[in-house]
């Protein structure tokens, strides 16, 4: 089959990648891509935000299936536009993306079908904002409503925080994003990342992990897309995962089915492990970046054979095979990152650093005069299959080595939490 896939981040690499292992692969597209992509796909220029030269595209190249990475477009409704000129796309209808494109409408699902979740209120103006927060007290967490790129959400540790936050929001710090807020209880507890295929009906689980979000060793300085991951999250016991399915997945699934907005495509829980047991933070309607890196390493089956059949509403027939290693991935960002990253400055060594178990995928990169070169803030993901997350860990870190790229850096812990555990047996 031919297969279109848009985006052009380390997590679209990695599914290029995982797609191209696939025997059903006839020819792969992608749009824009990046040089990594270009290994395995043919890199092609659409505008993604005009639907109807995207379908004009899959029309000429007879595409049979496009998988979305990346929430833009199908908040905007991408999938809908396709699927009404007959094309099959893997990826929720719009009115299912609003799980991740409003999180307001998220925590009213949360408050109709009882799923566990931070206590709330939703804002549209900033008296009666700044009136709850008053009375709640801190700490507290603000969060615009819309799409804001990862950078909507505030952790407020003083009332004097939140109300900055709540000031900038109103002030259109983040455009029509943040025209309405939601402000919400502080949760404790250890975060995990929880995935599910789903097809309308039925959703499997589709593995676990870890991300690191600060910038810095130690889990210090400003949040970005995420520094590093691992999967499986050892949080994530048969319990946990049991009790998510049945609090949290099962009542979303029903819940977006009884609205008419059935879910399909890849559900992306952001999930609290409190002492009451698993707590819904967020939703993403698509995977996680650089959580899909890892659950590519880790993925047996293939995954064309897998998407069809969300596409299809087979998955009730379907289950899913992991390797029982652990894979663990290292962000390699350029400097200025999460600021404004430097552009432009060469990389060399990367077909040193691949080899058994190991994959480099592409995120930010571009070829310049026939050179790799940085592209973008997170630029390469270094990702590696270990017995245990502490040979992994070191896998990762050994082929970094071999990377030559004296404006890159990245974190030297990855993956910290889960090897302390390794240590120390809990
Ligand atoms: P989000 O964009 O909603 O994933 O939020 C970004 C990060 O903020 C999450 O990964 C958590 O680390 C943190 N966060 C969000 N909501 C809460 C909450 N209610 N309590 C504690 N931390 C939170
Ligand atoms: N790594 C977090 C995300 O993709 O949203």
């Amino acid at each position: 089959m031919n297969v279109l896939l848009l985006g052009s981040g380390g997590r679209e690499h990695a599914l290029a990648w995982k797609m191209s292992a696939s025997p059903l692969l006839t020819r792969l597209y992608a749009s824009p891509g990046n040089p990594g992509i270009g290994r395995v796909a043919d890199l092609v220029k659409l505008d993604v935000a005009d639907h109807s030269a995207v379908a004009a595209f899959c029309q000429e190249k007879k595409i049979d299936l496009v998988v979305v990475g990346p929430e833009g477009p199908l908040v905007a409704g991408i999938a809908d536009d396709l699927r009404a000129w007959g094309f099959r796309v893997f990826g929720p209808s719009k009115a299912a993306a609003r799980l991740e494109g409003s999180k307001g409408f998220t925590k009213d699902l949360c408050t109709k079908f009882d799923i566990p979740t931070a206590v709330y209120g939703r804002f549209s103006d900033i008296a009666s904002a700044k009136a709850y927060v008053e009375k709640a007290g801190a700490p507290i967490v603000i969060k615009a409503d819309g799409l804001a790129a990862g950078k909507g959400v505030t952790i407020a540790m003083t009332l004097d925080e939140a109300n900055a936050a709540l000031d900038a929001c109103f002030e259109g710090a983040f455009g029509a994003a943040g025209a309405e807020v939601v402000v919400e209880e502080y949760l404790t507890g250890e975060e995990a990342s929880f995935f599910c295929l789903c097809d309308g009906a039925t959703a499997l689980p589709f593995g676990t992990a870890q991300d690191h979000k600060r910038v810095g060793d130690g889990d210090t300085g400003p949040n970005t897309g995420g520094m590093g991951a691992y999967s499986p999250a050892p949080v994530m016991t048969p319990e946990m995962t049991e009790r998510t399915m049945r609090e949290i997945i099962e009542p979303t699934m029903r819940g977006m089915a009884s609205l008419g907005a059935p879910f399909a495509g890849i559900l992306f829980a952001g999930l609290m492990i409190t002492d009451q047991g698993p707590k819904l933070i967020e939703y993403n309607t698509r995977f996680g970046d650089p959580e899909c890196q890892v659950l590519m390493m880790r993925l047996k089956d293939d995954l064309l054979v897998l998407l069809n059949a969300a596409v299809d509403g087979q998955l009730a027939h379907m289950s899913i095979r992991w390797s029982d290693e652990t894979a663990l991935t290292v962000v390699m960002a350029a400097r200025g990152y999460p600021g404004t990253p430097e552009k432009g400055s060469v990389i060399r060594g990367l077909d040193k650093a691949e080899g058994e178990g190991v994959q480099v995928f592409h995120a930010g990169t571009a070829i310049n005069g026939g050179a790799l070169v940085a592209n973008g803030g997170r630029v390469l993901n270094v990702t590696a299959l270990g017995k245990t997350v502490g040979e992994a860990q070191a896998k990762a870190y050994a082929a970094i080595e071999h990377i030559d790229w004296p404006q890159g850096f990245y974190r030297h812990d990855i993956g910290w939490r889960a090897v302390e555990r390794e240590k120390t047996g809990n």
